[in-house]
């Protein structure tokens, strides 16, 4: 039987355990000033941010949420890779995880409705020009061009972050950001091929990871995030998860990364996790993020085989050796 500290192997890339820490913006406030303020530059301290969770014990490290295009940026100290200037800082970080012995994965996100205005030229783009929520900018609704173009960023992003050195690219699809809004029927009231119906939808994702693995090749694994709670108070069904994951599937993804709003709630009415119903529809190798606080947490969601890898952000945020303590309090160190 599987443990937290059991290896695991997707393609050619050797993860040496199941323990990961899922992306998370370096947020003023959150983290030191000297992580968190750097204007998005990667400087010594952010690497030692990453590095040491790795030499703690963390297997994979999925580096923050990294803008692959100008006109969606969110964070004024966020990471980007919309331009082959951005590759050289984002290789000082894979290298760094690398050499410390992790797996270096990094989120791609372009922030849609959820980018900041200030940030991004003064104005927002959407599926539809429907703000985020009361207090965001009415954004303007992509044209067919645009949509194509943003998809090609993201192709393009993800041979920077190869040229950079990452083992693998998560296409960032969840918590309402620009392709995760393209999935929310509050948000995307498109009459065209991107909107319309759940496979239409779908579409602006789907096609993003197809084109990212045309576009890569086997040269890294592609992992693919999703947040199935931010559409619970639009009535997302099981028959739309089996689309969404199905469909990621056939895009041809090696990883579906499922970001909850607790690993172990029950979905759909039931008390079957998400990371159950998501093993009965897909053979592709599970990541759950949520509320996983302890070393006993991350263990139960691997030996109860409701998922690969177990990521924990907020309790490796607070304890970056929450590796070893993990092994300590299951191996007995
Ligand atoms: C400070 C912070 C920054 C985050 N940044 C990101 C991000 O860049 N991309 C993302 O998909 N999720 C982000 N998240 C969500 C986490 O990846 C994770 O899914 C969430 O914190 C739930 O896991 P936890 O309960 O173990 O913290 C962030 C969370 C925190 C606390």
């Amino acid at each position: 039987m599987a443990n937290l500290f059991s290896p695991i192997t997707i393609k050619h890339v050797q993860f040496a355990n199941r323990l990961a820490m899922p992306p998370m913006v370096r947020f003023v406030g959150e983290m030191s000033e000297e992580v968190s303020v750097t204007a998005g530059r990667v400087t010594p301290p952010v690497v030692e941010h990453y590095a040491r969770r790795v030499r703690a014990g963390t297997g994979t490290i999925i580096v923050e949420a990294t803008a692959v295009d100008a006109t969606g940026r969110v964070w004024g100290n966020g990471f980007n890779l919309y331009a082959d200037e951005h590759i050289a800082d984002l290789a000082l970080l894979a290298s760094g995880i690398r050499s410390a012995g992790g797996i270096a994965c990094i989120q791609l996100v372009h922030g849609g409705p959820q980018s900041s205005a200030d940030l991004c030229g003064g104005h927002l783009l959407a599926p539809s020009a429907i703000p985020a929520n009361d207090k965001a900018a009415l954004p303007r609704k992509l044209t067919l061009a645009q949509i194509r173009t943003i998809q090609a960023h993201f192709a393009d992003a993800a041979e920077r972050a190869v040229a950079a050195g990452f083992h693998a690219v998560e296409i960032h699809g969840a918590h309402g950001y620009l392709l995760d809004s393209f999935l929310m029927r509050q948000r995307n009231h498109r009459t065209d091929t991107y909107g319309r119906s759940a496979a239409g939808r779908m579409r602006m994702l789907l096609e993003t990871c197809q084109l990212v693995r045309e576009r890569i090749g086997e040269k890294a694994l592609i992992f693919c995030r999703i947040s199935p709670f931010t559409k619970r108070d639009e009535g997302y069904t099981l028959e739309d998860l089996c689309a969404v994951v199905h469909g990621l599937e056939a895009s041809g993804i090696d990883l579906l990364h499922l970001s909850t709003d607790g690993a172990y709630r029950g979905y759909f009415d039931t008390d079957k996790t998400l990371g159950h119903y998501c093993r009965e529809l897909t053979r592709l190798p599970l990541m759950i993020a949520g509320g996983l606080r302890t070393p006993a947490d991350a263990q139960r969601l691997i030996a109860e085989n409701h998922a690969d890898f177990a990521a924990v952000g907020t309790a490796m945020l607070r304890d970056p050796e929450f590796a070893t303590h993990a092994r300590e309090a299951l191996q007995g160190g």
